[in-house]
């Protein structure tokens, strides 16, 4: 079960002790400009469903329900030393408990005597046919306005960044050229007059209740939600559980097995208040991101440690999901096409797994058991994942995908490893959607080990590939189809190592050889 650590969580101080923390039984946010405390009666409920069927605000649309379209996007912003960070989210698979203490932005808070810029900017540029996608792109632009504004000086975004804002909103009828001119149209453009008094107003609202420190605890006829607001009472509730309660983060998962599978999930423990879990830490040897830290925010962390992991990311679903995803939420959830766990595997990563007695710690890999079934008891939680501060040398990953943006991998392959004198020491390849969980290709990384890059090396290691995995068949890609390119990642590798007398393309012939096409 790990290594256990010291001085990781406070003993569980039992029932009664949570008892006398401070709690309210009501979720309050403010809702444009107006703060509200609302009665959950299903813990399940979602933003959305409380946008358009309770509070009558319906130019929040649904498309899809999924997280894929973009049209249900809102804003939400969280006090952050005490200044408003504002995040892009779907409010069709953000439950309605996450947005306690927060202050939520629709499409019909925006305009105020004149249009909002980036409402403007739709028009001016027929940005619109039908409008069913017009609110969603609305709220990404002014999004993107609000990233470019620094105080006075306003920056005007280039495409690239256009397009990373706005990949997670489809439109299906107008065509996106008229909509990227009217988001480079609304940055140039000056925040609405009425924007910083309404910062400062809603900054004070957030930071009175901050202060208040109440943990949000809502007991319903269909069940539970709470939000703890440390660990140690993160443990209690989850040791005091008679069935294992769901933890949820970030939702980009469990707001679809509500929304699509229709599951009544009756005890919801949100992470997104404990600050302890939304903390990085960078140190001489290692860098520590905590579970709840999003996948945006942990992006330039990253990004540091390599730039492949900083583009790795940019494709990870959209800004809507990245902004509200968490990294351990990507780790816990098992999935064997998750983006992160092969990189981190790669990296070396070790996990911190906390519960009411203190922490362990293990190696990454040695999390995934089996699909669907990971290290982790019912009363522990994912507090963290620890990275060397200085990755080996010679790390690479790719993610195959059939699209750029907004997709989920079909394979891939992250790869790292040590030249000493031209050798290869400490071999770690790891690959998602090529086995039941995130899987290190042990037989493949013998047989580079202690040899030179050349191209016998790599004629083996792909033949070893072939041993290590028997990948499935399923709608994103074929097992051939996955062999094949698995083999051609590593071929990558050895060229982005600067290999260059090596074959291009191989073509999966048999299990057991590989064909030069
Ligand atoms: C439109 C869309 C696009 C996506 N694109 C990608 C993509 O490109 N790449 C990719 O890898 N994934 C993608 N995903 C999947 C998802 O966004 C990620 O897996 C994300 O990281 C999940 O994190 P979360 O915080 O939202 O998890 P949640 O949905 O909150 O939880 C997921 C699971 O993890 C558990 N959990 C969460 N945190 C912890 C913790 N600290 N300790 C223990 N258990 C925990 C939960 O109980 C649950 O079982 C996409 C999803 C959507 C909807
Ligand atoms: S309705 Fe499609 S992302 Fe929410
Ligand atoms: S205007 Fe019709 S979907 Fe975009």
């Amino acid at each position: 079960m790990g290594t256990a650590l010291t001085g990781g969580v406070e003993p569980s101080p039992g029932r009664t002790a949570r008892a006398m923390q401070p709690s309210r039984n009501k979720v309050r946010f403010v809702l444009g400009s107006t703060p509200l405390e609302i009665s959950l009666d299903d813990p399940c409920l979602t933003l959305l469903d409380y946008l358009r069927n309770q509070a009558c605000l319906t130019g929040t649309k649904e498309g899809c329900a999924e997280g894929d379209c973009g049209a249900c996007t809102v804003l939400i912003a969280e006090l952050y030393d005490n200044s408003l960070k504002y995040t892009v989210a779907n409010a069709c698979i953000l439950l309605l408990g996450m947005v306690d203490g927060k202050q939520v932005l629709t499409v019909e808070h925006l305009a105020s005597d004149t249009l909002h810029p980036a409402q403007q900017a739709m028009i001016d540029h027929h940005g619109s046919q039908c409008g069913f996608c017009t609110p969603g792109f609305v709220m990404s632009i002014a999004a993107l306005q609000l990233d470019e504004h620094h105080g006075d000086s306003i920056q005007t975004p280039g495409r690239d960044q256009i397009d990373q804002h706005l990949a997670g909103n489809l439109c299906r009828c107008t065509g996106y050229g008229p909509i990227i001119d009217a988001a480079r149209q609304a940055c140039t453009q000056p925040l609405p007059d009425y924007w910083p008094h309404q910062q400062t107003a809603v900054q004070s609202i957030l930071g009175q209740w901050q202060k208040q420190d109440e943990t949000l605890h809502v007991e319903c006829e269909s069940g539970l939600f709470a939000a703890p607001r440390t660990e140690a009472e993160l443990a209690t509730y989850l040791s005091d559980q008679h069935s294992p309660p769901t933890l949820l983060a970030g939702a980009t998962d469990i707001g679809l097995w509500i929304t699509k599978q229709g599951r009544q999930l009756t005890t919801l423990l949100y992470l997104g208040q404990i600050s302890s879990l939304k903390t990085v830490n960078r140190r001489e040897d290692e860098l520590e991101i905590g579970a709840a830290v999003s996948l945006q925010r942990a992006a330039p962390e990253l990004t540091r440690l390599s730039p492949d992991l900083g583009l790795l990311l940019r494709r990870f679903g959209a800004r809507q999901v990245r902004s509200q995803g968490t990294i351990g939420g990507n780790i816990a959830n098992g999935s064997p096409i998750g983006d992160l766990p092969p990189t981190l595997i790669a990296l070396g990563a070790t996990l911190r797994i906390g519960c009411a007695n203190g922490q362990r710690e293990i190696p990454l890999e040695d999390f995934f058991i089996d699909y669907g079934q990971q290290d982790l008891a019912d009363n522990e939680y994912v507090a963290s994942v620890v990275l060397p501060a200085r990755p080996q040398p010679h790390f690479w990953c790719s993610k195959i995908a059939k699209r750029f943006d907004q997709d989920i991998s079909a394979v891939l392959g992250a790869f790292s490893l040590t030249l000493v004198d031209g050798f290869v020491h400490n071999a770690r390849f790891c690959f998602g959607g090529m086995a039941t969980t995130p899987r290190r290709a042990r037989r493949c990384e013998a047989a580079v080990e202690g040899r030179r890059l050349d191209e016998d090396t790599l004629a083996e290691a792909q033949n070893a590939l072939l041993q290590d995995f028997d990948p499935i068949a399923d709608l994103r890609a074929s097992a051939r189809y996955r062999r094949t390119v698995a083999a051609n990642l590593l071929d990558k590798y050895f060229r982005f190592l600067n290999v260059t007398d090596v074959p291009s393309v191989y073509e999966f012939s048999s299990p057991q050889a590989f064909t030069h096409v």
